[in-house]
This record gives C-alpha cells, structure tokens and sequence, in this order.
C-alpha cells in the first residue's frame, strides 16, 4: 500500500470506528459546541435559493440540513466515509426533501461532473491521504465558478479549547509523537502556504483565507463536568488517553476537570477560545 493509501484506510477504520462512535454519541453537544462556526463559514459561504450543494465530511449532518434550508428549493448532498455518522444524519432528516447523503471516499468518489454551485465544509476535509488528488476529484464535480468554503482549525496554540486538556491530560501520560507537516488531523490545514500549495495544485484558484475567533462552549450548556467528559471523547486530549489504562484516565480526567472549572460560568457553560481560518477560493 501507498503511504496516501495507507492513510485513507487508516482514516476509513478510525471513523466507521472507535472515533466515529464517540462523535455518534457526543453529537447533540459537538453541535451546541460547533455551532458559531457553523454560522459564520454558512454565512461566509452565502449559499443561495436554488444552489446545489456538496457537504464534505458532513458527519452528523448539522450543517448540511442548514444549508438546505438556505438553499431551498436547492438540494444539499452531505457525503461522509463514516456510515454510523451518516446514520445519524439520515434520522435528523427524517421528512425532509431535498438533502441526500452518500457514504464514500470524498477523495475517490466517482461525482457527476459540473454538478455543485458550492462545495462546503465544517473540519471534513483535513483528512485526505494526498490532498491534491482529492480536491482535485472535488473540483470536477463542482460547477465553472463554483465555490470551495470550508472551515479548518489554525495552530493548537490557536486553539486552548483542546490545548487546555490536552496540557492537563500530559500531566499524567507522556504527549504522543508530534504528526508530520503533511499529516492528515485536526491541525492538518493550519498552514496557509500549505493549503494555498494543495488547492493551486488541485486547480482551484488561489483560496483567500479569513480568520475566525470564536469562543466555543465545551460543556454544551452541561456543566464542567459534561466538558470534561466531552474533552475526554472528542479532540488531542481524548487520542492521548485513548490506550491508557482505566486508573489513568480517570486520573486524567479529574486533572481535566480541574483545568476547566475556572472557565465555568454559573449558566453551564465553559468557554475557551478557537482559531479558525474560514478558506474559499474558485473553480476557474
Ligand atoms: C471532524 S469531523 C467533522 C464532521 C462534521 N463536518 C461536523 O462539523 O460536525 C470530520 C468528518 O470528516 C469525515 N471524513 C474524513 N475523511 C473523509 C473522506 N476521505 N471522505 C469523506 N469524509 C471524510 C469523517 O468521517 C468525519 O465525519
């Protein structure tokens, strides 16, 4: 196998996996959590009446039945690898005409071409074995002058809602190899020059880049301690703990939990910052 393919059946297994089970079960409290970045890359992206839409890792399928309403009488495609996330999606639009969803590889799914007005993205696309071939196969499905928005995280320095438990969480277990420069992960697309480099390279015109700072609620209105066990399912601090054993990661999590209190605020929410780049660019 490729290293590139190696990647993508290594991605396949993560999210019809261990790691699309807990997205499955955090979904109602990712979404609360997510949701200023939903807003405002929907709004960057000003989908229009009538527009046909491709939702790249669409997940759960929040944004994509948003995008639905913003388009309607348009349809949004959410297209994801992971069949429990897309399971999920599917409930949620339940009754609901004009969503579809497809479960396949956005990097090797074979589109109809010239089909999308827009293709759009919250955190789905940093994730591909070689990028330039996977926009490259987005790009023949989109429309001439087509629009590529999506939303990816800038450094984790940028980003103390998974620095912060992530620091308490290496208090107990040794920090994991840091990922190369090419990567795939959350962090993947926090270089401009790299993302500028991977979309010219797949044709598109060169993206503009905006940045976004929003302060995400990771407790989901639940209180510190809904935010420790969501730290401890979803992001680094989660991975790190992943493979420790039941001492530890209950060690852990009280350590988390401590991190985080002074965040709480009375209403049941812990806020701490996150450095987005909202990322669009053309097809010709
Ligand atoms: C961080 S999650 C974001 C999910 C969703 N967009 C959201 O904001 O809630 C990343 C998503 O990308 C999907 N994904 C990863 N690689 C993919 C690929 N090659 N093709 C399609 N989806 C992919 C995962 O299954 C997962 O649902």
């Amino acid at each position: 196998m490729t290293d590139a393919a190696q990647v993508n059946a290594d991605q396949l297994a993560y999210w019809n996996g261990a790691g699309g089970e807990r997205w499955v079960v955090e979904h109602t409290h990712t979404d609360v959590m997510l949701a200023p970045v939903a807003e405002a890359a929907i709004a960057h992206a000003a989908p229009r009446p009538g527009e046909n839409v491709l939702d790249i890792g669409c997940g759960c399928g929040w944004t994509t039945l948003a995008l639905a309403e913003a388009v309607s009488p348009g349809r949004v495609t959410g297209l994801d690898i992971s069949g429990p996330m897309l399971a999920v999606a599917e409930q949620r639009a339940a009754g609901r005409g004009a969503v579809g969803w497809v479960q396949a590889d956005a990097a090797a799914h074979d589109f109809a071409e010239d089909s999308f007005d827009l293709l759009f993205s919250r955190f789905g696309v940093m994730f591909f074995g070689d990028p330039v071939a996977a926009f490259a196969n987005l790009r023949r499905a989109a429309r001439p002058g087509a629009r590529l928005v999506f939303a990816c995280w800038r450094g984790l320095n940028e980003n103390p809602w998974m620095l912060l438990p992530l620091q308490a969480a290496q208090t107990l277990v040794p920090p994991l190899p840091r990922p190369g420069p090419e990567d795939p992960g959350p962090f993947a697309f926090a270089d401009t020059d790299r993302v500028t480099r991977i979309l010219t390279g797949a044709g598109w015109t060169p993206p503009r880049f905006t940045k976004l700072d929003v302060t995400l609620d990771i407790a989901g209105g639940g209180g510190v301690d809904a935010a420790m066990d969501h730290a401890t399912r979803i992001g680094a601090a989660a991975r790190l703990l992943a493979d420790q054993d039941e001492a530890i990661r209950q060690a852990a999590k009280q350590a988390i939990r401590a991190a985080l209190a002074p965040h709480a605020t009375p209403d049941g929410r812990v806020g701490l910052g996150g450095g987005v780049w909202l990322v669009d660019a053309r097809n010709g």
